[in-house]
């Protein structure tokens, strides 16, 4: 059995569909219910649902020989995975955001609210800019609005939120999407299976570009 952790949500559902139309699917993932586990013994695959941040983690630890997990957590918490497809699903990007008066002399300490501490450290590191991170959980976008920072370094997808919230972008730090991942050892033991679903899954990827 290969084990697949797949992000529960909305990217979770188109990502089944990429791996059922590549020839993978396990019918009994699609009945309702709360169940989180999901075996087809015929093609060898065992199916679970988590979290979308802790795909990295079961893929990383062995839990689950591959999975698909958003470019924005492998850059964050930078796990000792493969990367082994982008899959063109859940693409978004990461960007610093402000107020829409706002004005940066450059000089002051900047304040960043943020959930993506790492790649915020990254970002302005490399442009030499000392920073005060602010790290928070959610509902990144109200910090500038409270005075709580200056900027918020985020994920944007439509720009709604932004939008309704009164910011805009003023950087894009890095194009998101959703990357298939495979444990190392897991990808020595289970080449064959697993190259076998990536080259299946990157011709979906094509037949939908
Ligand atoms: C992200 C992000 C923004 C929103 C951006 O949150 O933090 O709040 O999506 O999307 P938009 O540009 O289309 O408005 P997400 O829904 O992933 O949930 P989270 O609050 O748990 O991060």
């Amino acid at each position: 059995m290969l084990n697949i952790a797949l992000p529960k949500g909305r990217l979770g559902e188109k990502v089944y569909a990429m791996f059922e139309a590549a020839g993978f699917e396990c019918p009994s993932i699609k009945e309702p219910g709360r169940k989180l586990i999901f075996e087809n013994e015929e093609n060898q695959v065992r199916y679970f649902w988590v979290k979308p941040s802790d795909v990295a983690i079961y893929v990383e630890r062995g839990a689950a020989d591959i999975g698909v997990a958003g470019k924005d957590i492998l850059l964050e918490y930078e796990p000792r995975v493969y990367e082994l497809l982008d899959l063109n699903l859940g693409k978004c990007r990461m960007a610093v955001a402000a107020p829409r008066d706002f004005y940066d002399d450059g000089e002051k300490t900047l304040r960043v609210a943020t959930k993506f501490t790492n790649i915020a450290a990254g970002y302005y590191g490399g442009l030499g800019r000392d920073i005060d991170i602010i790290k928070l959980n959610g509902s990144i976008e109200i910090a500038p609005i409270l005075g709580l920072s200056d900027v918020i370094v985020d994920i944007v997808e439509t720009g709604t939120t932004l939008k309704e919230n009164d910011l805009e972008v003023i950087e894009t730090i890095v194009p998101i999407s959703a990357r298939l991942i495979a444990n190392k050892a897991g990808f020595q033991f289970k080449r064959a299976q697993i190259e076998k679903i990536q080259q299946s899954l990157k011709a979906q990827v094509e037949h939908h570009d």
